[in-house]
């Protein structure tokens, strides 16, 4: 079935597949091979995560990467995709502080990479990042549920939003979208919460673990490929399993190599 995105994904592009009843699909992305890659499979969103920090530079959480380690892996996929909306992280520190801070970061990546949007975590209390940075002509997207840059007072990787937590869920997620968000992730909230967060909403949203009634999908792309060291977590299928390739032609490699099988004459060059 096609899907009613034009050739180049805009924001306005999700509100018209939500409004037409039509999903989705996200990943994120760090490097030029993999968005180009995503590009032509056509996914609609390559998202830079600040998911980076520990799938691409070694953190142990996305805490610590700054605005200017972001910048050039968003600048790396964002001149890669000719199709997919580009979606910046608002790393950890660079807007919490304040719109001015918001705004003034937002637009340092905006203009360093070629994105199209940012991503901020949190609720109601980002209404005035929100505004700022929209006001300025950059849309934003949301991320309620569990966000990772507060994973230590959140306790950890866990279910967001149930019981009595659900009601305060659907309110941060009103109030996004009446600040200017233009799309909401959702990251580990029970599926008919998403559910009804997503039947309320107008704008579309994006569910990570959070079952199958949001507009969009997406998953961290070492997940989805099988290239993360870690057991993948209950919501993560993978669809390939890079991780084994990659070592099994590395050892292949190493074996030629030490056997003297690699190079051979017709990968040498004659006089
Ligand atoms: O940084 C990231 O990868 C994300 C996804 C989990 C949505 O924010």
């Amino acid at each position: 079935m096609t899907n009613l995105a034009p050739k180049k994904v805009r924001t306005s592009s999700l509100a018209e597949l939500k409004a037409a009843g039509k999903k989705f699909s996200c990943l994120t992305s760090y490097d030029s091979l993999t968005a180009g890659i995503f590009d032509e499979a056509g996914i609609d969103v390559l998202l830079v995560g600040d998911s980076a920090a520990d799938n691409a530079l070694g953190y142990s959480t996305t805490l610590p990467i700054t605005v200017d380690e972001i910048i050039p892996f968003a600048r790396a996929v964002a001149g890669a995709a000719k199709r997919s909306l580009v979606v910046v992280d608002l790393p950890f520190g660079s807007y919490e502080t304040g719109a001015d801070d918001a705004l003034r970061n937002s637009i340092q990546i905006i203009k360093q990479s070629g994105a199209a949007a940012v991503k901020l975590e949190g609720g109601a209390e980002r209404v005035p990042q929100i505004e700022a940075i929209v006001s300025a002509g950059i849309p934003v997207m949301g991320h309620l549920g569990f966000t990772p840059q507060s994973v230590h007072s959140l306790g950890g990787f866990k279910v967001q939003g149930r019981g009595e937590k659900a009601a305060q869920l659907m309110q941060d997620a009103l109030a996004l979208e009446k600040a200017g968000a233009f799309a909401i992730v959702l990251e580990l909230v029970p599926m008919d919460i998403a559910g009804e967060i997503s039947a309320a909403l107008t704008i579309p949203t994006i569910g990570i673990g959070a079952g199958p009634k949001t507009d969009g999908q997406i998953l961290v792309w070492t997940d989805f490929a099988g290239l993360s060291g870690h057991k993948p977590r209950k919501f993560v299928k993978q669809y390939a399993q890079m991780r084994k390739l990659l070592a099994e032609a590395a050892v292949s490699y190493k074996n030629e190599v030490e056997n003297s099988v690699f190079p051979d004459e017709a990968t040498s060059f004659a006089d």
